[in-house]
């Protein structure tokens, strides 16, 4: 069964297809209107359930199309309206949906409920963001920087800010793609001990920034934050905001990322999302086409 759980629980060749197949689609419907369905339909016939136990933007509606690009059919659900939200467990709801769609994308909080489901379900399950990782996400940075920039094997990547979920997929993605990866924040919000291996930790963000590809944050208080902790997240990461002059470190060339949804002037100016550096519309817009060739990956499709 492929589920699409992790970047480091997929293996690099299933992650390089992943990344070349996506690009190869977007090109394939370059310039047709975005209602139109693409020339080959590898999900007629298939029906995909994408559940929410969280807002989502982005990922709700890349799902959507890019279900219905390739000729399937979708049911978007909020866990809260599911008898998932008043008690019936993971395992019964996994088993359940399985006799139902062929396909299960959530976005939940603990990614205990993700593992649950995955091993209950028998349907391929992918992680559309949990607390601890958001795969799908990165996956749109990897094809993004690779087609500005070619290849990100050996190039350096700065993570300024909050050592969060979104963190974890880039670290996860250091591994497997063969990129160096440096986080820089305040140590109260360092990234789990797990990713240490994988990254170099340095607290000055200029230091950090010192030559690099890629400079990259996300929001200073998550979904599953609570917002008691806004005051105090705001205050110990307020001197890792990526504004010109932090990007001025970076190398002439760098490319500026954020997954989106942003808080501008607060973990990244204006100046900088709207700039020359950035691409986080590119980032945005390539969730669909990522998640187009991830879920045909684990369809085997
Ligand atoms: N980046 C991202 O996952 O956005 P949404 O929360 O809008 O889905
Ligand atoms: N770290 C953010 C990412 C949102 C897409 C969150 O979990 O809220």
């Amino acid at each position: 069964m492929n589920h699409f759980l992790d970047i480091h629980k997929t293996s690099r060749e299933d992650l390089r297809h992943i990344i070349d197949h996506a690009q190869s689609m977007k090109q394939a419907r370059d310039g047709r209107p975005k209602g139109t369905p693409d020339a080959e339909l590898p999900l007629a016939n298939h029906m995909v359930a994408l559940i929410f136990e969280k807002p989502s933007t982005r990922t709700r509606v890349s799902f959507d199309v890019g279900v219905r690009q390739m000729g399937g059919q979708t049911l978007v659900l909020s866990g809260a309206d599911m008898q998932l939200g008043h008690g019936e467990t993971i395992a019964d709801t996994a088993r359940v949906m399985s006799r139902y769609v062929d396909l299960i994308m959530i976005r939940t909080f603990e990614e205990a409920t993700l593992l649950e489901m995955a091993e209950y379900a028998t349907v391929p399950v992918i992680n559309g963001l949990t607390n601890r990782s958001h795969p799908c996400q990165i996956m749109a940075d990897v094809m993004t920087y690779e087609a500005h920039r070619g290849p990100i094997g050996g190039k350096k990547v700065v993570w300024s800010g909050d050592g969060n979920n979104t963190f974890a997929s880039f670290a996860h993605a250091a591994q497997q793609f063969g990129f160096d990866l440096v986080f820089t924040g305040p140590e109260t919000l360092d990234p789990e001990p797990a990713l240490h291996p994988h990254i170099t930790i340095e607290r000055d963000p200029a230091k950090a920034v010192q030559n690099a590809d890629l400079v990259a944050t996300d929001t200073w208080v998550s979904m599953h934050d609570p917002v008691s902790a806004r005051e105090r997240r705001h205050n110990q990461l307020r001197g890792y905001q990526v504004n010109e002059e932090l990007m001025a470190h970076a190398k002439p060339d760098a490319l500026f990322m954020h997954c989106l949804p942003a808080h501008r002037d607060e973990e990244a100016t204006s100046a900088v999302m709207d700039g020359p550096h950035s691409v986080i519309f590119d980032e945005a817009e390539n969730r669909l086409h990522a998640q187009k060739a991830i879920m045909r990956w684990c369809l085997g499709v």
